[in-house]
């Protein structure tokens, strides 16, 4: 639990994740997804350590993504299946996602994408500054009781992290379906010296990113009658340090 970092100097004790890890057990094919190709793509805190995990890419000089949270991997196997230029990482800490990716990666011959299966925000930390043209958090847990509110992905804490691995002018693309998520974010975001939301016309934040498909937490969304989402795009500011804003 995340609340020693102070004593340790270790940067994953800075918060608790408190999603779920395991759900129901994986299917035949995806167990054997899971002994035979993880292994292969998967990237380790002890890759992390050793040094640039960029180098680990078929091709390591190309712009490198990241995904936190991606679920079942809908939007990080279509993107990264029309971007083969393009390196990405997924973040996913719930064995039914990761095996639903895996499938994905195989069926397609993914050869672009690595996955980092623990909290994201300790990839974060660990990768090499500015090593991110972009990153993606859709539909990230709402936690919506006020009293779960700090449990929430977007944290200053978070976004200093996002922050130092975003080059300057990278994008960083949060959805959501919870309004009250959305202005959580806004909120901290726009406290964030490091972020800015470039303006766009009121209302245009609920029309989706080009080329969309909505992700498997969107269409369930949908079907609980939560009919509009928030689809924001903050860049990351040149030249500003971290924390929060001075007025
Ligand atoms: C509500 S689901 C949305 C999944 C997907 N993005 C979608 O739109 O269908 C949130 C996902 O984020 C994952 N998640 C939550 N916190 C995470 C973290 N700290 N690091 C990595 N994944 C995380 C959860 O396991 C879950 O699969």
């Amino acid at each position: 639990m995340a609340t020693k970092s102070d004593e340790t100097g270790d940067p994953m004790e800075h918060r608790a994740f408190f999603g779920r890890r395991r759900g129901k057990g994986l299917h035949k094919g995806q167990k054997a997804l899971t002994a035979d190709l993880l292994p292969k793509i998967e990237i380790t805190p002890d890759d992390l350590a050793a040094g640039d995990v960029r180098k680990s890419f078929l091709n390591p000089a190309a712009p490198l993504f990241l995904e936190i949270g991606y679920g079942g991997g809908e939007h990080l196997a279509r993107i990264a299946a029309e971007r083969p230029d393009d390196n990405f990482i997924g973040a996913e800490v719930f064995s039914g996602g990761i095996g639903k990716m895996l499938e994905k990666i195989d069926a397609a011959g993914l050869a672009n994408v690595r996955l980092f299966t623990d909290d994201a925000y300790g990839l974060l930390t660990r990768l090499p500054e500015a090593a991110l043209e972009g990153a993606y958090l859709l539909y990230p847990d709402p936690w919506p009781k006020t009293r779960h509110h700090k449990r929430r992905f977007v944290s200053q804490t978070a976004l200093d992290a996002l922050a130092r691995t975003l080059k300057p002018g990278a994008f960083f693309r949060f959805a959501t379906d919870i309004e009250d998520y959305a202005n959580w974010t806004l909120a901290h975001i726009l406290r964030h010296s490091a972020f800015t939301w470039p303006p766009v016309a009121p209302l245009a934040w609920h029309a989706p990113y080009d080329g969309w498909i909505p992700t498997r937490y969107e269409e369930k969304a949908r079907r609980q009658g939560r009919s509009q989402s928030f689809y924001f795009t903050f860049v990351r500011q040149p030249d500003t340090g971290l924390g929060a804003k001075n007025t």
